[in-house]
């Protein structure tokens, strides 16, 4: 009789263990379907790092959460708020991190709470090495454990860094990281930031959701430091010679803006904004949202700009071609429309006269392979602007000031 019941008892225990595998596997296999389907367009949020380095607090995430909607940008689409580098000291006797008490004296859920009360989601930055860029604790030998805590509190966005990696093969670090996010129970879009050291285009799709691409932004539109920090046109060249490595859910990240940090003129602004508009790049506000002036609230929540940028084609610009300095780029878009930049990289103002006759672009994903801008007559629209400006059927003119760029879109 004894062995009839615990052959029974067996019995309800193996069933048991199978159904929570099941269970288990069917869960697993939801959380790594949703993780696929995440960023099917270019993140858009803003992160802490470009304005306010380390000087990162509840007071101030909350504020700009508040200024995120109060500003119209929640509207325009601008979704995730990402804290950087500088909140953790340390980790407990368990290995749990230790959020710096003094700046976040609530811990980190109520933040996530308050954020995600406003609509908004929420980030958070770490490191696959063994620290962060500042020293604080990395996520090296903690990512499972670190990524129940963050789905714990609420994350829905990790900025992963490459400081102190200590010789990590940079794919299987991040693939760590992935795992430990598609195990972790909660949808997390996985940002790879890894400067663009290890051709992150190359093996980064399934792994993570966008990449950078290229070593920290500057406040600048054309310049490059020996340390490696480098303006608006060098991101842009680096992302034209990879613009077929992204798309729907694997996106270049040409880095986070810096309109409205002061370092650059209006033309250099509208400028920036639009490269990132054509080249799908994530939109990471940078700047003290709390208080815009009128020119980068304007920038920031051009609705026509973000249209393209988020448009569900994904399609990334390619350069057409450079005329006496100016780059030609080209944005297929879904409803058939086509996104044009013309944007002068020279110190100088420069006679804009581009005749839509004898130019044929080429990009597979234009019909037929081609697009006549002549025999398929289209009128054009100037994106920041808003007005008509006449149809292809005439030639395109305008003086471009020096880092003027024309942005405009041709309806069908
Ligand atoms: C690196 C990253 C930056 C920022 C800092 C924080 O430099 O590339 O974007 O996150 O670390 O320390």
């Amino acid at each position: 009789m004894k062995s009839i019941i615990t052959f029974f008892l067996l019995f309800i225990g193996i069933c048991n263990f199978s159904l929570a595998q099941q269970e288990f596997g069917k869960q697993g296999q939801s959380v790594i379907s949703e993780f696929d389907k995440l960023a099917q367009t270019p993140p858009m949020g803003w992160n802490s790092w470009n304005k306010f380095g380390c000087n990162v607090s509840e007071k101030l995430i909350k504020e700009m959460a508040d200024a995120i909607v109060s500003s119209g940008m929640k509207d325009a689409g601008y979704e995730y708020v990402v804290i950087d580098d500088c909140w953790q000291t340390g980790r407990d006797e368990e290995g749990n991190i230790i959020v710096d008490k003094d700046h976040f004296p609530n811990g980190m859920k109520p933040v996530a709470d308050y954020v995600h009360s406003l609509g908004l989601k929420f980030g958070i930055y770490s490191c696959a090495g063994s620290k962060t860029c500042q020293g604080r604790p990395g996520s090296r030998g903690y990512q499972f454990q670190d990524t129940r805590q963050y789905a714990g509190w609420g994350v829905d966005y990790l900025k992963y860094d490459w400081c102190y990696n200590e010789g990590q093969d940079a794919k299987a670090a991040y693939k760590t990281m992935s795992d430990a996010l598609k195990a972790c129970g909660r949808p997390i879009v996985f940002s790879i930031c890894e400067w663009g050291e290890n051709k992150p285009w190359e093996w980064g799709k399934g792994i993570g959701h966008l990449w950078r691409i290229t070593a920290d932004i500057r406040d600048c539109y054309d310049c490059k430091f020996n340390w490696g920090g480098v303006g608006v046109l060098q991101i842009l060249d680096k992302a034209l010679t990879i613009n077929q490595y992204s798309g729907p859910g694997h996106w270049n990240d040409l880095e986070m803006l810096e309109i409205g940090n002061g370092g650059q003129t209006e033309n250099e602004y509208r400028s920036h904004f639009a490269i990132w508009s054509m080249m799908s790049a994530p939109l990471m506000a940078g700047n003290d949202i709390r208080n815009m002036d009128a020119l980068t609230k304007e920038i920031l929540l051009n609705k026509e700009a973000i249209a393209i940028n988020q448009d569900k084609l994904g399609k990334t610009a390619f350069r057409f071609v450079t005329l006496n300095g100016i780059d030609i780029l080209v944005k297929a878009l879904s409803d058939g429309d086509v996104a044009f930049l013309f944007i002068n990289r020279n110190n100088f103002n420069i006679d804009l006269d581009y005749n839509w006759n004898f130019d044929t672009v080429y990009d597979e994903s234009l019909e037929n392979g081609s697009l006549y801008m002549k025999r398929i007559p289209r009128k054009i629209k100037n994106i920041w602007t808003q007005q008509e400006m006449g149809t292809t059927d005439t030639p395109l003119k305008k003086v471009l000031e020096p880092h003027e760029s024309l942005f405009v879109r041709l309806r069908k």
